[in-house]
């Protein structure tokens, strides 16, 4: 099975929280998934047994990515490894009623896709508010159980 590497920038802990729950509805399909904190996160991540990423932060100061999620990205753009044949899925926790809702996905996807050349597989999930609403469990759920079905 192809090694899946999920990595999460969190302030308040709520994409922490979804980022787990992503691990276990993976699990429960059958996928494995290693979990990382973006404060832990080295570049050398993204070259080593891994061929899927999934990358998860949070949006803060008008549409910027988490702190720590922020921080690994600026090593990356230094490093810049070849993410050519890498899985790339993103997801991210924001607030609506910010004018850059998730900013950061798009941010995530620009670099580690457009310019690192990642394979996107799946469409960017957005959490819009409190996590635990029913609306955003059935996003969570449909996501996870089709990312599940699209990595190795
Ligand atoms: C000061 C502040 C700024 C924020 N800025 C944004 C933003 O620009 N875009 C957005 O979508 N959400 C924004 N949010 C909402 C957070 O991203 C949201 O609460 C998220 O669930 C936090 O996730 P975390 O606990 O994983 O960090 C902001 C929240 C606060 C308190």
């Amino acid at each position: 099975m192809a090694k899946t590497l999920l990595i999460y920038g969190s302030l308040t802990g709520n994409t922490e929280n979804i980022s787990n729950k992503v691990q276990a509805l993976c699990k429960a399909k059958g996928k494995e998934i290693e979990i990382k904190n973006a404060m832990d996160a080295d570049p050398s991540d993204l070259s080593g047994p891994y061929q899927n990423f999934i990358l998860a932060s949070s949006t803060w100061e008008d549409g910027q990515p988490q702190a720590d999620f922020n921080d690994f990205i600026q090593k990356v753009v230094t490093v810049k490894p070849n993410l050519v044949g890498k899985k790339i899925a993103i997801l991210g926790c924001g607030d609506s009623n910010y004018a850059h809702f998730c900013g950061a996905t798009d941010i995530i996807e620009k670099i580690f896709v457009n310019d690192l050349g990642g394979k996107k597989i799946i469409e960017t999930l957005r959490i819009d508010g409190y996590p635990e609403t029913e609306n955003n469990q059935t996003l969570l759920k449909n996501w996870a159980e089709k990312l599940a079905e699209l990595i190795d």
